[in-house]
């Protein structure tokens, strides 16, 4: 029988699921009924000193779709509205009530000594189990000089990790921001500093543009607008390849996240060098339940493939990522055309011929392909609507 319980630092998951510090961690009540609902964790609503002013805009969202579903999201909701107080109380509420659940409280605080590990020290004092830093909130917070500042800038992210490590009491996470050349630089400058893990990505600065009728931004705070964080679906590539390239430089324990909307997705990040992972926008449009079939998929995975727990599904990408040099040339992979199940539609055509190769051609009602032009590039393969090419 599998198991989805895992250990992280010493800490004991009984399972690798956590919501991520975003709006479904933003109140006790709500994680308490996340918890019910079987959440292996929560990583707080990022924290700050009482006196760091939290201005929103209104609206903070705009949204991508694909034939109506939303894809992901556009924000710029800044950080915790609650009182440090309200999280010291909040924390020994539900450890009282859930032992067994894991609490990460996410911190952030200018960039002064002081000023972090006094919050530092305030969150020793509770049961949660871990720190998770925020240095990469890419919007509102970088024109202060925080969140994304300090994540895109190697030399102040040490130096941060270094002041909360000299007082922290608990396991320290440092959150990394994808919106850099090279987060392994950061992420290195981090371990170098004495982070005990890492958790990536937050959200990828974007714009999601205009609307071309009125000419005002889709995310429109009356006629402005600003760079915000998207997440959700559209963002994983950017995700996954963040956690593989960090995997492939460091041991550290990774909490993977970035557009996990399935169990399959989690898996992913797991293969990808995970050691557990964070969910925010899925649970935002689908709400706590997704976790019932969350837990059971992975746990059916598991079981079906012979894994006793995730760590024999842990690295299993890195494992195949190597660089292009590396990669064998031959023999190609051309084509074969199951040409009953072909609907002569033509979209492997125009594909083929518009992107340079012309080597698919549709001749007395049937696909040819001419293998002196093919150069097993796999395209039509992705445009068949029926699947008739392999
Ligand atoms: C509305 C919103 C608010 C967020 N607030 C925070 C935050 O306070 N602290 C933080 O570390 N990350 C924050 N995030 C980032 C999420 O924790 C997460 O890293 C990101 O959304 C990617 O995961 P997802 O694709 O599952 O949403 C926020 C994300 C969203 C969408």
């Amino acid at each position: 029988m599998s198991t989805l319980h895992t250990k992280i630092l010493g800490i004991d998951f009984e399972n690798p699921f956590l919501l991520a510090s975003a709006p479904p961690t933003a109140l006790i009540e709500s994680i308490d009924k996340a918890f019910e609902m079987g959440w292996g964790g929560a990583v707080l609503k990022t924290i700050t000193p009482d006196d760091l002013e939290m201005n929103e805009a209104s609206p903070r969202y705009t949204v991508l779709t694909d034939k109506k579903r939303i894809i992901g999201f556009q924000n710029i909701e800044l950080l915790s509205h609650q009182t440090v107080k309200y999280w010291c109380d909040g924390i020994k509420f539900l450890k009282q009530k859930h032992p067994k659940k894991v609490i990460i409280a996410s911190i952030m605080s200018p960039v002064d000594k002081t000023a972090w590990q006094t919050l530092t020290r305030i969150l020793n004092d509770t049961p949660a189990d871990a720190f998770e830093l925020n240095f990469s909130c890419p919007h509102g917070m970088p024109e202060k000089g925080i969140g994304m500042a300090i994540g895109t800038d190697a030399e102040v992210s040490a130096q941060i990790t270094g002041w909360v490590k000299e007082v922290a009491q608990k396991p320290v996470f440092v959150k990394l921001s994808p919106n850099v050349t090279n987060i392994v630089k950061i992420a290195q400058a981090v371990e170098k500093a004495k982070a005990d893990g890492l958790a990536a990505i937050n959200t990828v600065q974007g714009f999601m543009g205009l609307d071309l009728n009125t000419l005002r931004p889709l995310l429109d705070v009356n006629g402005r607008t600003t760079f915000g964080g998207c997440s959700g679906a559209m963002v994983r590539p950017i995700g996954l390849r963040c956690v593989a390239q960090i995997r492939q430089a460091s041991q550290l324990p990774i909490l993977g996240q970035g557009g996990i909307s399935t169990w399959e997705d989690a898996a992913q990040y797991i293969a990808a060098g995970s050691d557990a992972v964070q969910i925010c926008t899925e649970v935002m449009l689908n709400g706590y339940k997704i976790i019932g079939p969350m837990l059971k998929g992975l746990q059916h995975y598991l079981e079906e493939k012979g894994f006793n727990d995730i760590s024999a599904l842990k690295n299993k990408a890195v494992e195949l990522i190597s660089t292009h040099e590396s990669l064998q040339k031959n023999p190609l992979a051309f084509p074969h055309v199951e040409h009953e199940k072909c609907s002569r539609c033509g979209k492997c055509v125009t594909i083929c011929t518009e992107s340079e190769h012309q080597a698919l051609r549709l001749e007395d009602g049937f696909l040819n392909v001419d293998k002196t032009r093919c150069v097993g590039c796999g395209l039509c393969h992705f445009v068949c609507p029926v699947g008739a090419i392999q």
